[in-house]
């Protein structure tokens, strides 16, 4: 049996398009930031034979779930590689101190991965480990690390791995989590990202710019430069988001208030409030700036719409145990 955390992570050159989508090999590397204010915690237990259980199990904060194909095909790896076939009683709960409308499916198979690899007595170095969480769901393996994080896409199962470009943040940047939409996605991002690499036009600019994109942002992160950090983030984003709206048919993840949002972003920076913002394949925008102005783009955009929910995040920790 085993315990473990990991958190969410935000990208800052994302991963859009699977060159293949069973070994979940990404057409293009990403780079992300950990966030510490939103984590799974997980628990893993293989249960001896002689149980009269006849299938894995999951518990979902409390409460019965069926056992997804995602976290079967997960176990299903551990139980390969440690060569076992028992079945597993998997626990999960989400921490949100307010909804902070960040994708889970990055610390959920961080966490679901780390446990059933520790539970089944692998042995893993952090770089398999993070090709374990990849196949559950590709951004799940940069949440093996904390700080800064690249993921490689790689060519083969062993060569699409994460590694930590910066673990330990020594610079005040922080990412305000803004909730629009609580609703889940009606295009997921497997979907979305299907539909853009195979109908937009733009989509071999996306994977050639996203590339060259990491040297650049690794460059704004050596120099600490926050500014420029949110700069290239925000430019990959609106790139992402581009191969949506030129997708046949188009669709969008942006909803009337993440455009409000940017609007409001980009006002603040002409008044001197330097920040910048980045968008998953949901309508949640995610703000960059650094912690001195946190406050004050908070207040900002509060005083411009009352009812937005806001999260300072600052960097985050990788997977960790808990005994
Ligand atoms: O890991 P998935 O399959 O949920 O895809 C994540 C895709 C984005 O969040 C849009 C970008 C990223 O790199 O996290």
């Amino acid at each position: 049996m085993a315990t473990a955390r990991a958190y969410t992570n935000i990208a800052l050159i994302k991963y859009w398009g699977k060159q293949d989508p069973q070994q979940m090999l990404p057409y293009n590397s990403s780079l992300s930031l950990t966030l510490d204010q939103f984590y799974t915690e997980t628990k893993v237990e293989f249960l001896p034979k002689q149980t009269n259980q006849t299938a894995d199990s999951f518990v979902f904060a409390g409460v019965a779930q069926p056992v997804s194909p995602k976290i079967t095909r997960m176990l299903n790896l551990i139980r390969q590689a440690a060569g076992w076939s028992n079945f597993a009683r998997v626990e999960t709960e989400n921490h949100v101190p307010t909804s902070a409308g960040l994708a889970s499916s990055a610390s959920a198979f961080a966490a679901l991965a780390a446990a059933g690899a520790q539970a089944a007595g692998l042995q893993l170095s952090p770089r398999e480990l993070s090709i374990f969480a990849r196949h559950g769901s590709g951004s799940a393996c940069r949440s093996i690390f904390g700080g800064f994080v690249v993921w490689h896409a790689g060519h083969d199962d062993q060569s699409s791995y994460a590694e930590p470009l910066l673990a330990t943040v020594d610079f005040p940047i922080v990412v305000i989590a803004v909730l629009v939409d609580q609703r889940p996605k009606k295009v997921l991002s497997s979907a979305g990202m299907q539909q853009s690499v195979a109908t937009s036009p733009f989509y071999p600019a996306w994977v050639q710019t996203a590339e060259s994109g990491i040297a650049t942002m690794s460059q704004a992160i050596a120099a600490h430069d926050i500014a420029r950090i949110g700069q290239l983030a925000e430019a990959n984003a609106m790139q992402m988001h581009a191969t949506t709206l030129s997708a046949v048919p188009p669709f969008t993840y942006f909803a009337p208030m993440t455009l409000k949002i940017w609007q409001l972003v980009q006002e603040f920076r002409t008044k001197g409030l330097s920040c910048y913002i980045t968008l998953d394949a949901g309508p949640n925008p995610k703000l960059l700036c650094a912690k001195q102005d946190a406050a004050a783009v908070v207040k900002k955009l509060q005083a411009a719409l009352p009812q937005l929910q806001c999260t300072i995040c600052q960097p985050g920790p990788g997977v960790a145990y808990r005994d």
